[in-house]
């Protein structure tokens, strides 16, 4: 790796420092009107409230009628993405059939090494695939860093249309993937049950793969501190298939690029905390070593206790889970008690934002979702007396 390379994530982070010191001179600049619920900005950072708010990972999607007919009118997943307008009305769809207290921007966590020039496209039934995946120390030392406001620009067209649109209802999520997740893709070139050259190239070239966490941290820094100035209220980071390393590489690629990006973020906007959200899909035991990142919540899927994963974090963050997307498939009876058991296993307090344990899946009914939504009303609120 070069002296620049390693420098990389530590340049951005100062510069964003500035800026950040800049804009706290800025009083009353971009303040907005107060959200009529800020249910979710209020868990995350763990103050009261008088119920646990929900959402839903993946909640505009394939399950849903309208999504498959405004992708339909989009052509593909893509331009879907590419569409501020169409990547608008998705975003609204789930919230005028259920109750929910967050929007989540409509895009993919692949947009970021799609803008880094891997050719992103996607195969009916295959999944996301990439034309030109990254295989050599060579082709890693030459990914350039893009210009996210140029290459990235259309997701911020669409947040700020979401914003405009969501007038003040509710707050906007943005996202992006962890490097180590993002590189999974970029090596292996789509999705890979093994992550067989992606774990050869942590084992004959670590320096390689570092230099390449790097690369995508900086450049998924930038493209998180550009959501936030363009409107986004909180930030979750998908850490989706960091649980496959063993825990001393998590720490070294997953973690430490997270860490990164955690550092680098605009915190404070519009007068308030921007909460972070870090998700390692089977985290387990890991989650104390992602609490100590200062991160403000993690979402924890359900193969951990949240009474267990409270455990683990020592209150220090907010949890944000987590039901099994299966459940939704059972009766309406069975969802309700899944809920209640989510809710008891939290227990009492603030600090838990209902959610699945990870994506909702396309086979679901979307009358089962309301029954989720409403099931969360009714029983949280004895929870936060
Ligand atoms: O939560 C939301 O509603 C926001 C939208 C969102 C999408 N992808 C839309 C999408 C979010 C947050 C993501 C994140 C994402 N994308 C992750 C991390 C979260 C997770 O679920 O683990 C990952 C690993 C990806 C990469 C990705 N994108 C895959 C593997 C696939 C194909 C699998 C599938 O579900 O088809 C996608 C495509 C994708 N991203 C779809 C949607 C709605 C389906 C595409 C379609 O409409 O055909």
């Amino acid at each position: 790796m070069t002296e620049s390379d390693e420098n990389i994530v530590d340049r951005i982070v100062d510069r964003i420092s500035d800026r950040v010191s800049d804009r706290k001179g800025q009083e009353g600049q971009g303040a907005a009107k107060a959200l009529d619920n800020d249910l979710l900005l209020r868990a995350l950072m763990r103050e009261p409230v008088p119920r646990t708010p929900v959402w839903i990972m993946r909640q505009a999607g394939r399950y849903l009628p309208e999504y498959r007919a405004t992708r339909a009118e989009a052509g593909d997943f893509m331009s879907l993405c590419k569409n501020p307008e169409l990547a608008c009305e998705v975003t609204m769809q789930p919230l005028r059939r259920y109750a929910l207290d967050a929007a989540i921007l409509f895009s993919d966590i692949l947009t970021v090494p799609d803008a880094m020039g891997l050719g992103l496209y996607f195969e009916t039934g295959e999944g996301p695939k990439f034309e030109r995946p990254l295989r050599t120390a060579a082709e890693i030392r030459n990914l350039p860093i893009p210009d996210v406001s140029g290459s990235l620009g259309y997701v911020f067209d669409a947040v700020r249309t979401i914003r405009r649109e969501l007038d003040g209802r509710l707050p906007l999520i943005g996202f992006a993937g962890s490097p180590w997740t993002v590189g999974t893709y970029m090596v292996e070139g789509g999705s890979s049950r093994e992550l067989g050259t992606i774990k050869a190239l942590a084992k004959d070239d670590p320096a390689s793969l570092s230099a390449l966490m790097d690369k995508v941290a900086a450049t998924t820094i930038e493209y998180l501190n550009a959501q936030v100035e363009s409107g986004a209220q909180a930030l979750m980071v998908f850490d989706t298939w960091g649980a496959a390393l063993a825990p001393d590489d998590y720490r070294r690629f997953s973690l430490a690029s997270m860490q990164k990006i955690v550092d680098g973020l605009i915190r404070e906007r519009e007068g308030r905390a921007v909460p972070v959200i870090l998700f390692t899909k089977g985290a387990g035991p890991l989650l104390t070593d992602m609490a100590a990142t200062g991160c403000d919540a993690l979402g924890v899927d359900w193969t951990t206790d949240l009474s267990r994963a409270r455990a683990y974090t020592g209150d220090r963050v907010a949890l944000q889970g987590n039901l099994d997307p299966a459940t939704l498939r059972e009766s309406p009876e069975t969802i309700r008690e899944g809920v209640a058991r989510v809710l008891e296993s939290y227990g009492d307090g603030p600090g838990h934002v209902f959610n699945l344990g990870h994506g909702i899946t396309p086979d679901i009914d979307p009358d089962h979702v309301g029954v989720l939504v409403d099931a969360v009303h009714e029983m949280s609120p004895r929870y936060h007396r």
